[in-house]
């Protein structure tokens, strides 16, 4: 077999400073096939592309890389074993402080990977399969995961967070044959029982013939015979623990991550192989302006994007040191972050607006109480951070002196898009700043028209492909082509809003669509509503966001409950019932924060809910509703109103 060498003078593709950017991106606009070509020659790949990109926004696909072949954990793996073996790939820091680190080098951690992939084929997954992942932060879930790819199965990690219900839909979703689970899972000062919620679902996903299940916090499980197996047993019965790459198609998928959208039903993004990892390594390296030596630390969890492309995929691409937390950022107290920061002495610091403003909350002397000198870089992501957050983020934990790198991008994107470069983009607070190279982002009025020059405001769209961008949903292409591409003809449709200032600088406003995004987690609105419609005393909901000082947004539902029920049992007590109902079919994340009982919602006459109405009471902000004659029965705005106060008088 032929493998080919990556490209020496690779150095050179990197950014280090405004003119390298503005050279880059201009290149990337005028010649993209090769703009990528160059970036991709720099990996290893067993046999190179025929052409480097086809596409088709109007009926959608994109390929990148066409005809290449290459196995991801080569690129991850393999190639860093010949470089630098013994550097260390993988930190764990554990949820309880007093527990030992886990430091794992590219050997050990390849050598793993490798082991695990055979557990894998022994238990028949082939290349193709799906497996699902529904584990605790924990070196084995990364683990995992590169077996999966290494192996070519397609990995759909399930955030653990999500109940037994909102699992069983995504195993079936993706005909999953494997689950990877645990006994456990340590949250603070809970242990959660990961194999009970596993057995839950296992009961209504047929697909499903083994789970293997990683002991972890040593809670007693029950082992159903013939189908699950301990994952350190099945180490243990190993013969083989070489495993060679399966040698994949740039174009097969790599994985499937579940996110909301506007209708009830999750999606399950799909990206494949070789655009997503040329595209996570390249935008890796370059927002953090990572260099040898760096520490890094992103306090995400694998079960979302930003675990796939910035804790797993893009750090060990770039043969970076990247650590993995387990546990809260308030446990055992507010000052877990900043201890961790100066213990490994984090240098490139990733996280979200809502652990931001909830430190802050907790007042300046947990950060003071830390040596943070090591940091250099943070980083921002999931949702617009605002400028309070983003002041204090910058004074008291970068001390003035990192620069912060607002980073949007989406699942669907798969990494990052619109960013400052680490020192080199000018930064200003609560904007995204510039595209990425290879990036090309418009903004589009109500009719689709596209908004020139700067200083404009409207839905942010691309117009070009990007090579790590989402190729299906799976098993159904055309929920794909409508979602994204059917709104404006020939665009990507990003569903956020976005201003760009007079200097040319991208502002993200936020969800134009039925999307809200609560602590950094996108939920539909309609998927909340399915779970509360569940209850079976409500008769019908409607959820909106609102603003929320920690979460960025907060979750409100006006829910009509049976005449009946209601006079039956106190609104407390039903309103404790549709939370429970809501974690038991989606996960405690998707719990309302406030629910309003009503007897009516604002209607058109053609039975549409008017949620504007409903968003500004929501918000507390009733002086302007604007024309609400069009409603069936006005005089529901009315009765919503008063009963909102109890909501605002706090
Ligand atoms: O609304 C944007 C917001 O998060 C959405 C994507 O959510 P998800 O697919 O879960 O991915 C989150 C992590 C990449 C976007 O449509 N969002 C993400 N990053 C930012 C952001 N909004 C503003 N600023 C950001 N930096």
């Amino acid at each position: 077999m032929r493998v080919s060498s990556p490209n020496k003078h690779h150095k050179t593709m990197r950014i280090r400073s405004l003119e390298d950017y503005t050279a880059a991106y201009r290149k990337s606009v005028d010649e993209p096939e090769r703009f990528w070509a160059d970036i991709a020659d720099t990996f290893i790949w067993n046999q190179k592309w025929d052409k480097v990109l086809d596409w088709n926004f109007e009926d959608y696909y994109a390929k990148w890389f066409i005809g290449a072949k290459t196995n991801i954990t080569t690129n991850c793996l393999d190639r860093h074993l010949l470089s630098q073996p013994e550097k260390t790939a993988i930190i764990w820091e554990p949820n309880d402080p007093n527990e030992p680190e886990i430091r794992l080098s590219y050997r050990q951690l390849y050598e793993k990977v490798c082991a695990f992939s055979n557990v894998l084929k022994k238990h028949g997954v082939k290349k193709g399969d799906r497996v699902v992942l529904y584990m605790p932060m924990v070196p084995e879930l990364a683990i995992g995961v590169l077996a999966c790819a290494r192996i070519g199965a397609i990995h759909s990690v399930v955030f653990a967070g999500f109940s037994a219900s909102a699992l069983s839909d995504r195993i079936n979703d993706a005909q999953a044959t494997v689950v990877l689970s645990s006994d456990g899972n340590f949250r603070g000062t809970k242990d959660i029982a990961v194999k009970a919620i596993v057995d839950e679902a296992l009961q209504s996903c047929p697909s499903i013939q083994k789970q293997i299940v990683l002991k972890r916090t040593g809670a007693k499980v029950e082992m159903q015979q013939g189908r699950d197996f301990w994952w350190h047993q099945e180490l243990e019965n190993l013969t083989q623990t070489d495993c060679e790459a399966e040698i994949m198609d740039s174009e097969d998928p790599l994985f499937i991550l579940y996110t909301s959208g506007s209708t009830g039903k999750p999606k399950g993004v799909v990206h494949h192989i070789g655009g997503y990892m040329v595209y996570t390594k390249y935008s890796f390296e370059n927002v953090f302006q990572y260099n040898e030596g760096d520490i890094y630390w992103c306090t995400a969890d694998i079960g979302w994007i930003t675990g796939h492309s910035y804790i797993v995929y893009g750090p060990l691409l770039a043969g970076a040191t990247t650590v993995m937390f387990e546990g809260v950022p308030t446990f055992p107290d507010a000052g877990r972050f900043w201890q961790v920061v100066e213990k490994y002495k984090i240098s490139l610091f990733y996280t979200a607006p809502t652990a931001i403003r909830a430190l802050q909350a907790q007042g300046d002397a947990w950060v003071k109480k830390h040596d943070l000198s090591s940091l250099r870089v943070l980083g921002s992501v999931g949702e617009p951070i605002n400028e309070e957050a983003w002041q204090w983020y910058y004074q008291n934990v970068g001390k003035n002196n990192c620069p912060i790198v607002d980073t949007w991008w989406q699942t669907e994107t798969g990494g990052i898009m619109i960013s400052p470069l680490a020192g080199i983009t000018p930064t200003k607070p609560t904007y995204a700043t510039l595209p990425l190279p290879g990036v090309q982002p418009v903004l589009l009025d109500g009719e689709g028209k596209e908004l020139k020059g700067n200083g404009v405001e409207g839905n942010l769209c691309i117009k070009f492909p990007w090579p790590s961008m989402i190729r299906t949903t799976y098993g159904d292409h055309e929920r794909c082509q409508q979602t994204y591409f059917g709104m404006y003809k020939g665009y990507y449709f990003t569903g956020d809003g976005c201003r760009r200032d007079p200097d040319g600088y991208y502002r993200i406003l936020g969800r134009v669509d039925d999307v809200i995004n609560v602590s950094g987690h996108r939920m539909g609105t309609a998927e909340v509503e399915d779970a509360i419609n569940q209850h079976p005393a409500v008769v019908e909901s409607a959820v909106v966001g609102y603003p929320h000082e920690i979460k960025g947004q907060g979750i409100y539902a006006f829910v009509i409950c049976d005449g009946e029920a209601v006079a039956q049992s106190s609104i407390e007590q039903l309103r404790k019932e549709i939370l429970q109902t809501v974690t038991q079919h989606i996960g405690a994340i998707a719990k309302p924060d406030k629910i309003q009982i009503v007897t009516g919602l604002p209607k058109t006459r053609s039975g549409k809910i008017m949620r504007r109405i409903l968003r500004k009471i929501a918000e507390g902000d009733t002086s302007n509703l604007g024309d609400t004659t069009t409603l069936l029965d006005p005089a529901v705005v009315d009765e919503i109103k008063e009963g909102a106060k109890e909501f605002h008088t706090a």
